[in-house]
This record gives structure tokens, sequence and C-alpha cells, in this order.
């Protein structure tokens, strides 16, 4: 009998970190580095990744809303970006690789916006309940010298605009959730030069 075959699962592959972290920047090295194996490689970003997750994109960054309106408005753009994108490839056996998923929401909104862990955990159990990244690197900066850098790149968005104490309360969420799943985190020092920090990407990279 010839055994059914079952296309091999892709990896799901996330980078988190506070803005100007360096997520971006290491973000496309990893991509080239998993198509050098010969992969397909999805690469793609939070909010954001279809055409209607864009457009809640446009509107996250720049309207001003209610906590709560941007709570579901996040969670309506990754569900959008998981029926239409994130699921299919990983279905097919091929790699995402996504800049920022819940892990931001449970930093941003749970701990930035104090709305608290428990109702991003249960819109994440509404919304994707059976999956969780295979890996996760969380670029770890004090948010003084994130505001250095993303001030020598470009204008301020509705988040980066937020004063040093919500990214001090973003980086605790952040490191709250690497310490609770040390087997999906990579915690990457993003203070190091960035020949450093590639160097720690590409070594903790999955198999
Ligand atoms: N290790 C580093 N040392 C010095 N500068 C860095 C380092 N990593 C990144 N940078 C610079 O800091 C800026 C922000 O980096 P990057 O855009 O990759 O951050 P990000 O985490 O993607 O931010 P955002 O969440 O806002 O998109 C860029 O100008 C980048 O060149
Ligand atoms: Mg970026």
């Amino acid at each position: 009998m010839t055994p059914t075959k079952i296309a091999a699962p892709g990896r799901f592959i996330t980078f988190e970190g506070i803005d100007g972290a360096g997520k971006s920047t290491h973000l496309a090295a990893t991509v080239a580095r998993l198509r050098a194996r010969g992969l397909e490689v999805v690469e793609t970003r939070e909010p954001g990744g279809t055409a209607l997750a864009e457009r809640l994109r446009g509107l996250l960054l720049h309207e001003a809303m209610s906590l709560q309106t941007e709570l579901l408005l996040m969670f309506a753009a990754r569900q959008d970006h998981l029926d239409h994108l994130i699921r299919p490839a990983l279905a097919r056996g091929a790699w995402v690789v996504c800049d920022r998923f819940t892990d931001s929401t449970y930093a941003y909104q749970g701990a930035g916006r104090q709305m608290g862990a428990e109702v991003v955990a249960r819109l994440e159990a509404l919304v994707h309940p059976d999956l969780q990244p295979d890996q996760t690197f969380y670029f770890d900066l004090p948010p003084a010298l994130a505001a250095a850098r993303r001030a020598q790149a470009r204008a301020a968005d509705r988040f980066e605009a937020e004063d040093l104490a919500f990214f001090e309360r973003v980086r605790g969420g952040y490191l709250q959730r690497a310490q609770a799943d040390p087997r999906r985190f990579v915690i990457i020092d993003a203070a190091a030069p960035i020949e450093v920090v590639a160097t720690a990407v590409a070594t903790g990279l999955l198999p």
C-alpha cells in the first residue's frame, strides 16, 4: 500500500521588539538565509500582510480610536492575515517569517496600553487557539536607545509617538512573554552592534 503523502508543514517565525529595536533590519537577512536553504519563504508583517489588513494597518497607525477599538482592529487584521496568507502558506509547507504577531498585542495593548493580558488572551483564543509561532526572536533594547534610532530613521506613527514610560511597559510585557515561554523565544541583545545581532539571529534560527 502506498503511504499517504502528507505535505511537510511549514514553520512560523516571528520577530518582536519595540519600535526601532532592529526587527526589519534582521528580518530580510533571515528570509534570504532560509531561501538559500531552498525553502519557500513568505515574508510578511503585522498589522498587515493582506490587502484588507494593510488597510486596517493604515487606520491603526494613524487614526485616533479607543483602546478597545484598537485591540479589536488588531485581531480583525490578524484574522484576515491568518485566513488568507499565514495558514495557507504553512499548510503547503512554506516558512512564514512575520514582523510582529500576537506577542506585540500582549506587549503594546496588554502592557503598554494597560488593558491587561486576559482580554488579549480571550481574543487570541478566538482567532488562533491552535497556532503559535514555532520560534520568536525578541529584540530587547532600552527604550531610550530605540527612540534615538527611530529619530534618525523616520517620522513617528501613533505608537512611536508614545513616551518612554509607555515603551518601558511594552518592554516589560515582552520580557514577561519571553520568560513564560523560553522554548519558543530567542532573546536578542539588540543594543549590540548590527553584525553581532546578525550573528545571534543566524545562530539561533531553527535548523
Ligand atoms: N544593532 C544596531 N545598532 C545600531 N543601529 C541599529 C541596529 N539595528 C538597527 N539599527 C538601526 O536602527 C533603526 C531602526 O531599525 P529597524 O527599522 O530595523 O527597527 P524595527 O524594530 O524594525 O522598528 P519598527 O518596529 O519601528 O519597524 C534603523 O535605522 C537601523 O539601521
Ligand atoms: Mg520595522
